[in-house]
């Protein structure tokens, strides 16, 4: 096939038009996309807590192990409208942007199909002109209508990855997180047996992000093989004083000792090893104690 001089330039011509409307078909919708992924995300996170509360509703209005208490005391309405009012809730909230979502979809999608007919009017009119040939109209319009589908594809895929990214970010940071409290490089040997026992020396200590103080400038020492019953009214703070002996919590201000040494000098999972507590709120863990569980 041979073309008169100067048709080269005016195919290129519209093939560099053809791309912009491709671009301009597949660009809107995506970019509609994406916002309203990083809404959904949004709106996701800042409900966390009411989200936690929903599923702790499900799990004490459905739970044996609460259902007594659902019982004795009649929760089962409570509970049940308490769902509801928050479910409600997070729902009006999700469909707000699924409206606007499903309008400026419509929209964009709106753009996306008058630049997908604008491209064959565009090819039809330099067909007409003599331009470019019927068997390149139909190569063209080919082309056009499988790069707008693979590109469209394409987004599409980006747009779910980036969208699962913004959660799986959640993950990344959560591994990133580092405990706060751990063992020193160099630990020291721990005593055995213990001689002097636990010093507590002006310990005080504030739950992290709290303003009350659950205690205050404590001073005793448990001798080692002496026994100690602390008794105080609910709430006095003596589960507290048990979890800083064991170091799941570090004192505000002051400082515990072991047989002379502050707490943190020592190695924790020899610390932990050496200290056996049943919590009032203990958790039983329902797995069958095979050997290859205990010997872990
Ligand atoms: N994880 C926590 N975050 C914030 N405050 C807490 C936390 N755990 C306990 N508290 C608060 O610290 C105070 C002391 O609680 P603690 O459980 O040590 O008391 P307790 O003397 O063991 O009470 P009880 O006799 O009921 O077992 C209470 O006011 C409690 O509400
Ligand atoms: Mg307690």
């Amino acid at each position: 096939m041979s073309f008169p001089s100067g048709t080269w330039h005016r195919i290129d011509c519209v093939q560099s038009w053809l791309i912009l409307i491709l671009l301009i078909a597949v660009l809107p919708a995506f970019l509609g996309e994406s916002y309203f992924n990083q809404q959904s995300y949004s709106l996701t996170r800042s409900w966390t807590p009411e989200r936690r509360e929903l599923d702790y509703l499900r799990f004490i209005g459905a739970s044996d192990q609460t259902a007594k208490e659902v019982k004795i005391f009649g929760l089962a309405d409570f509970l049940a409208n308490r769902f509801k009012r928050l479910a409600h809730r997070y729902v009006l909230a999700n469909k707000h942007i699924a409206i606007r979502r499903a309008g400026w979809g419509a929209a964009l999608g709106l753009i996306s199909t008058a630049a997908y007919y604008g491209a064959y009017i565009l090819i039809i009119q330099q067909t007409i002109a003599g331009i470019i040939t019927i068997g390149t109209l139909t190569f063209l319009a080919g082309s056009f209508d499988r790069m707008r589908g693979l590109l469209q594809g394409l987004m599409s895929r980006f747009s779910t990855i980036a969208e699962a990214a913004l959660y799986l970010q959640d993950l990344f940071d959560f591994f990133a997180i580092q405990p706060e409290i751990v063992s020193p490089k160099n630990p020291r040997p721990f005593p055995n047996p213990i001689r002097e026992g636990f010093t507590f020396e002006q310990v005080s200590f504030k739950y992290p992000d709290t303003e009350k103080w659950v205690l205050q400038d404590l001073d005793f020492t448990l001798q080692a093989g002496e026994k100690l019953a602390l008794v105080g009214e609910n709430g006095a703070g003596k589960t507290t004083l048990v979890k800083l002996l064991a170091r799941l919590y570090e004192p505000t201000t002051g400082r515990i000792l072991l047989d002379g040494h502050d707490l943190r000098e020592y190695d924790l999972a020899t610390l932990r090893d050496h200290i056996g507590i049943i919590f009032q709120g203990f958790s039983k863990i329902c797995v069958t104690c095979r050997r290859k569980y205990c010997d872990r």
